[in-house]
């Protein structure tokens, strides 16, 4: 297995907001339906919430960077015999066949793009794959500094094949100028006789409303819409997580 497809694996299965905030189908579903199909999930995992779409009967393809996840997506659809597509590509690299009404990102994965170059890479792909009148959607947060109290404190988890999985958080820096929160991170992996430990640098990089809103100018698309996660308008100083609408221009 690809060593950093080892690290994203137990980060899905493990760590943080990340995942938790993507299990929902019901947003992604109806944004779906507003926008149009075909629709494109961009790091789209091992599936959640790109198979229970997929079932439902909406035309929806899936990106992601780790061949690994890629990999556990296509073993749970056979299982559950779903049709997927899905293709192993960098969302800041997109070149895919078809384009899309809709285009999203389920859970704010936008914010593992360490930095504004990546983003507006990132920005200018969705743009280059949006059919003529479709719709992007880019969740975003502002991560909040690690509690003391947890630096150090290992999370555990079991793969499906009975291994022990932990992770904790080494240390953490926060760099409010470059918008970014570097955790360095230690995986473990426990399985009979055999372990693997490794350590890494986790970071996160976030925006405030304006700075993504000139970022998504420059990619040639208007943010429309800045929603909560239920389609409800942000107020401008909302927290959380925020769904961003982005057109072309
Ligand atoms: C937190 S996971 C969420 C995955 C999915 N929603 C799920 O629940 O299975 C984030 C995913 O984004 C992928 N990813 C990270 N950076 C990416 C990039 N630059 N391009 C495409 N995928 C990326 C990771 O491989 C991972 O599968």
């Amino acid at each position: 297995m690809d060593p950093a497809d080892f690290y994203t694996g137990i980060v899905a299965a493990l760590y943080g907001p990340l995942k938790s905030f993507s299990q929902d189908p019901e947003p992604y579903a109806a944004f779906i339906q507003q926008a149009g199909m075909p629709a494109l999930e961009l790091g789209c995992g091992d599936g959640e919430p790109l198979l229970e779409l997929r079932r439902r009967g909406l035309d929806v393809d899936g990106v992601d960077s780790s061949a690994d996840m890629l990999e556990r997506l296509r073993r749970r659809a056979a299982e559950q015999d779903i049709p997927a597509t899905v293709f192993h590509q960098r969302m800041e690299a997109l070149n895919l066949p078809r384009r899309y009404r809709a285009i999203f990102l389920a859970g704010p994965t936008f914010t593992l793009l360490p930095d504004d170059a990546t983003a507006l890479a990132a920005l200018r792909a969705i743009r280059a794959h949006l059919a003529e009148g479709g719709t992007a959607l880019v969740p975003l947060f502002t991560p909040e500094p690690t509690p003391a109290e947890q630096i150090g404190r290992v999370r555990t988890a079991a793969a499906p094949d009975g291994a022990e999985l932990r992770v904790s958080v080494l240390a953490e820096q926060r760099d409010k100028t470059a918008r970014t929160q570097t955790a360095l991170l230690r995986y473990e992996r426990h399985h009979e006789s055999e372990s693997t430990i490794e350590d890494r640098p986790w970071t996160m990089h976030w925006y405030t409303r304006d700075q993504f809103v000139r970022l998504a100018t420059t990619a040639g698309l208007a943010v429309t819409a800045v929603t909560d996660p239920d389609g409800k308008p942000a107020p401008a100083d909302a927290t959380g997580l925020l769904h961003f609408r982005l057109q072309t221009t």
